[in-house]
């Protein structure tokens, strides 16, 4: 099995911002998934640097456009290892082979008669580079450049396109996974309803030079867009090669949908008249949106994405980024989102299981996995085993249809089973009689199976950790552990193993927002209550739980509505919100009374209630200085 993926070559007009980032960190994912099924993967992105867009950014750097273009193409190349980003070829517009090959194919369609010269008088929009036609703009403007475009009258070289679109509807209706996901299948499909004009493919040199002069007429340079498809075919070599014959047929590229026309129209087109077939998949995702507005070079609101990444960790962001992201869907980034995911799902509920799992290793076996009776392991292994090979498939199938959200929600949900797992089989508890020390080894024995199985599927996105994890469960650090034929086996980690130390993988975040929440403790006047015995006192139940949810309660001052894990989980309603801001809340614990009567606050249930010392100034809230097991009693 073979898989080609391919992210768009970008433009060399701006600098590498966090939308270039994603959509190449997505195809690393992809990348490294179907590495995990031993295929043959092929991975391709680049720059794309023709046209008068590039010629203008290196004109107002006051250098020739060749300088100019070599300086920021070299900073994606730069940036992509330090993203654990692994492209197999970086490809660029000016390299001679694929100028070489846009020639060709330009002299193949010329020669098919899908090519003509035309006088043409039209709306052009300088910023984008091509025409548009009264319908496309709004009230006048370029959508984009928000400015008018200007009237020009040229002689240009045409393709063909409208001869294609009968059969471009017919091969979208007959693969319908052509085009995902739907939406933009259905977008593409819109637009195919209206008459498909016919491709301005040339640009007269009196214009621009900086393009790849066409095979049959000297005076023009080629379209940015008719050059820059074509990298995707270039990239392969010879389209007789044995590489070309193994990868095209499985092309799939990813896009954002600013640049789905070109791809989804097109590219299909272009690849049809030239006797070439078309690729398998376009995946197409949606926006990344920094606050309001999109993000762009103009508006001056760019994330860094190192910076993200020096801050909290590459694989942190990465896992940021493929989990916050619906994929299709526009998604806003903030600091404090990304915060909130670190120290919910990493730390808390990766982060925590693992150190949890592996210390009872080292407290109730001295860090030695135990030998593991297969009927044990059946009858303690916590059903583990049976869910094992369910979540790989949902995990597999997501992974392929880039549900990339999906396929992380999965893994989650296997973690959260593992926490559960500790909570209701309370090794703690097994660990007291000698009479249950079996049952106690056929739980270590699961639990420490399910993170060699959780390591091996965070794999394509966070191969750091995966690693990491696999060093804590003493496995070769030598040997692929990620191939999901392996996977499959629901392998025990071998008994006479020794476990390093448990280590941290995520330290939780502390903000800004927290500490500044907590007012300094002044001495309270002691309310005078009834002395009561030691059975009163026990009556209540008293747990620490981690908050793992907060929010505002719509239109009540005070609230706020907290979801916390005690080892199952629970809504609070507490009011405490004029004096701690929800997402300082978030991944902190706190000390819980359980079984306080449940009580409706603003039409929401609130199943207990949080400890707090009752200060003037307000409420401070009780938290355990060290991270403590979610659902831990108090005694
Ligand atoms: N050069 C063309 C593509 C030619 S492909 C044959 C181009 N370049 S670009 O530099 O503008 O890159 C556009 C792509 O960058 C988007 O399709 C997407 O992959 C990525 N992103 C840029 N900004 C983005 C966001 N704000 N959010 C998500 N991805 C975006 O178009």
């Amino acid at each position: 099995m073979t898989f080609y993926i391919t992210t768009p070559i970008y433009y060399v007009n701006a600098r590498p911002h966090l939308g270039h980032a994603y959509t190449t960190i997505v195809a690393d994912v992809a990348r490294r998934f179907h590495q995990m099924q031993s295929e043959e993967v092929f991975f391709l992105t680049g720059t794309d640097e023709h046209g008068d867009k590039v010629v203008r950014a290196a004109q107002k750097e006051g250098l020739a456009p060749r300088a100019y273009v070599d300086r920021i193409s070299q900073l994606f190349r730069d940036l992509w290892p330090n993203l654990n980003v692994q492209p197999d070829h970086f490809i660029r517009t000016t390299d001679p082979e694929h100028m070489e090959v846009v020639r060709r194919v330009l002299q193949k369609i010329y020669d098919s008669g899908d090519i003509y010269f035309s006088e043409y008088e039209g709306l052009y929009c300088f910023g984008c580079e091509r025409f548009y036609t009264e319908r496309e703009l709004v009230e006048g403007k370029c959508p984009d450049h928000q400015s008018e475009p200007e009237t020009i009258r040229e002689a240009n070289y045409f393709f063909r396109m409208s001869r294609y679109q009968n059969w471009l509807i017919e091969h979208i209706q007959a693969h319908p996974d052509f085009i995902r996901p739907e939406r933009y299948r259905n977008e593409v499909l819109a637009f195919l309803r209206e008459p498909l004009g016919d491709l301005c493919i040339s640009r007269p040199k009196s214009r621009l030079t900086w393009g790849i002069t066409l095979p049959f007429d000297e005076r023009y340079v080629t379209y940015v867009w008719f050059d820059a498809l074509l990298n995707y075919v270039s990239a392969l070599g010879d389209p007789d090669g044995e590489r070309f014959r193994r990868l095209w047929p499985v092309a799939q590229h990813i896009v954002a949908k600013d640049i789905l026309k070109p791809h989804g129209i097109y590219w299909p087109c272009m690849l049809k008249a030239a006797g070439i077939p078309v690729y398998r998949h376009l995946n197409v995702h949606g926006y990344w949106n920094v606050e309001q507005g999109k993000m762009s070079k103009s508006i001056g609101n760019v994330v860094e994405p190192l910076q993200m990444k020096d801050r909290y960790g590459l694989d942190a962001f990465r896992f940021f980024l493929i989990r916050e992201m619906t994929f299709g869907l526009d998604s806003s980034f903030s600091e404090a989102a990304l915060v909130q995911r670190i120290n919910a799902d990493l730390a808390n509920d990766l982060g925590n299981l693992f150190s949890r799992v592996v210390s009872m290793t080292h407290k109730y076996f001295e860090g030695v996995v135990p030998e593991v009776d297969p009927e044990m392991a059946r009858q303690f292994g916590l059903g583990l085993g049976s869910e094992a090979l369910p979540t790989i498939a949902e995990y597999a199938r997501a992974m392929e249809a880039f549900e990339l959200q999906k396929a992380m929600a999965v893994v989650w949900e296997f973690i959260g089973r593992l926490n559960k797992a500790i909570d209701v089989s309370a090794p703690w508890e097994l660990a007291k009689k000698k009479t249950t020390i079996r049952q106690l080894e056929a739980v270590i024995g699961s639990l420490l199976r399910g993170l060699r199985l959780i390591a091996g599927l965070i794999y394509p996105v966070m191969p750091d950790t995966a690693a990491r994890m696999q060093k804590h469960l003493g496995l070769d650090p030598g040997a692929p552990f990620y191939r999901l034929e392996d996977l499959k086996l629901w392998q025990p980690i071998p008994a006479g193993t020794r476990l390093p130390k448990a280590v941290m993988l995520f330290p939780r975040i502390e903000t800004a927002a927290a500490a500044e929440a907590d007012p300094p403790v002044k001495a309270a006047a002691a309310e005078i209550k009834p002395e009561i015995g030691i059975d009163d006192f026990r009556k209540i139940d008293l747990r620490v739980a981690t908050i793992v949810n907060a929010e505002a309660v719509p239109k009540a001052k005070k609230l706020l509505k907290l979801d916390i894990d005690m080892g199952e989980r629970r809504t609070i309603v507490a009011g405490i919100a004029e004096h701690y801001a929800p997402e300082s809340l978030i991944g902190r614990q706190v000390i819980v009374v359980a079984n306080l009567k449940p009580a409706k606050l603003m039409g929401i249930l609130s199943q207990g209630m949080l400890l707090a010392a009752g200060e003037d100034a307000g409420p401070v809230l009780i938290m355990p200085d060290k991270a403590v097991t979610p659902g831990a009693a108090l005694r």
